[in-house]
């Protein structure tokens, strides 16, 4: 069982978690909207990750013999001004998740609870790679911004992204 500060903090995060995938969906239905099947399909993808992350955090609470404890999940944001603005808000909200994530670890530090320690290093790598991919998508749509021809380019590369499920490890 971890105490009941960390189990508060890592049902706060199975939350944000679910956030995500909300604000993602939001900004599927967003370019569903603007005619840029590709990119929905990537923020799909990137809406199913997230279900995956929150489900970690949940099971692992159940293994712990700790409560899963459901929350109001925010309403997302509904318009964005472009593309642009979208892919831009992506990277940062990623950078906020990994803030959060990085904070679990401070708390799991400070109560000496390695084995949740153990569990975040997973999220920490993810992080890395949620980053990375997030950025990769803003450059290539930076690149394309001034151009159709090029934001249609870069929608037909998004459209071939594939759900991966996570490794259990
Ligand atoms: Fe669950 Fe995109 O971090």
């Amino acid at each position: 069982m971890v105490s009941e500060k960390m189990q508060e903090a890592l049902n706060g995060q199975l939350n944000a978690e679910l956030y995500s995938a909300y604000l993602y969906l939001a900004m599927a239905a967003y370019y569903e909207d603007t005619d840029l099947p590709g990119f929905a399909n990537w923020m799909r993808i990137q809406a199913q990750e997230e279900l995956t992350h929150g489900m970690k955090f949940y099971d692992y609470l159940i293994q712990r013999g700790s409560r899963v404890i459901l929350n109001t999940i925010e309403k997302p944001q509904k318009e964005w001004d472009s593309p642009l603005a979208v892919s831009e808000h992506v990277l940062n909200h990623e950078k906020k998740v990994t803030g959060l994530i990085n904070e679990l670890v401070n708390l799991a530090v400070n109560e000496k609870d390695h084995a949740t320690n153990n569990f975040l290093q997973w999220f920490v790598a993810e992080q890395v790679e949620e980053e990375e991919s997030a950025g990769g998508v803003l450059q290539k749509v930076r690149l394309a911004s001034d151009s159709a021809s090029g934001l249609l380019m870069v929608d037909s590369e998004l459209a071939k992204r594939v759900f991966n499920a996570p490794s259990a490890e």
